[in-house]
């Protein structure tokens, strides 16, 4: 494992692009998983000005959802996949059949997952898998109890989840109670993986992520079983003292 500190959110936001582009200026048809949530927003800001500076470009690029809430319209406003397209996808210039998105709304959960993992198969595996880091130490949707053998499938979101993203859309009752995600042994296969955590609020998580024993309930600490894991980490978030 590689660790990089970052001084602040804007130094980790441009280092972990940094990383991302060097990554794809190696291989420029690079299979990337990208994640939601507040963590990789200053990232996404810098790809895209990188983008429009014309020093990167995700033309030959293929993209796979991390992880979404299910059993909601793909219209929804919180459906996942919207916000991906509104910070990354929609200002750059990857095509929209290299895109796999999740049907949020299928009715056949079982298909749709195996779906998704014979996609990754076809396309080769994940070369570039981006990931932030739950307040309880979910990886995606995969939630403190997920089998380290964990395929994709539908999940239901603890109540810390629940909790965390009522900051998104407002309250608790707005949070969608199921999500779908890639399973750990899916993102376990990924060829590089990128962990950006920022903040004080995320010092504990990220301590016990790499010094407590590795356990189902706390599905970060797979973590250390990655090939190629590079973390990128604040001040803020890697002691408590800091911030
Ligand atoms: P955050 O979410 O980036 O908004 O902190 C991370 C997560 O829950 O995986």
């Amino acid at each position: 494992m590689k660790q990089i500190i970052a001084d602040d959110y804007e130094a980790l936001s441009a280092q972990s692009a940094k990383l991302v582009i060097e990554y794809i200026q190696q291989k420029p048809t690079s299979v990337l998983v990208f994640p939601t949530g507040n963590t990789p927003l200053g990232m996404f800001a810098e790809l895209v000005s990188a983008f429009h500076r014309k020093e990167i470009s995700f033309k030959n690029c293929y993209l796979i959802e991390l992880d979404d809430y299910f059993n909601i319209p793909l219209s929804d406003y919180r459906n996942l996949y919207n916000w991906l397209d509104a910070e990354f996808i929609s200002q750059v210039d990857i095509p929209a059949k290299n895109i796999v998105r999740f049907n949020t709304a299928s009715a056949e959960p079982e298909q749709e997952c195996a779906r998704v993992e014979d996609v990754i198969k076809n396309f080769g595996g994940i070369d570039l898998l981006v990931l932030g880091l739950g307040p309880n130490g979910h990886l995606g949707f995969n939630e403190p109890g997920s089998d380290f053998e964990s395929i994709t499938r539908v999940i239901t979101l603890s109540t810390a989840s629940i909790k965390s993203s009522a900051q998104y859309w407002g309250k608790e009752e707005e949070v969608p109670p199921q999500g779908i995600t890639l399973g750990l042994k899916t993102l376990s296969s990924a060829r590089h993986t990128l962990l950006l955590v920022s903040g004080r609020e995320k010092a504990q998580i990220f301590e016990a992520t790499f010094q407590k024993p590795s356990t189902t309930y706390l599905p970060a600490t797979i973590l250390r079983q990655f090939k190629n894991l590079t973390v990128v980490v604040d001040k803020a978030a890697i002691n408590l003292s800091f911030g």
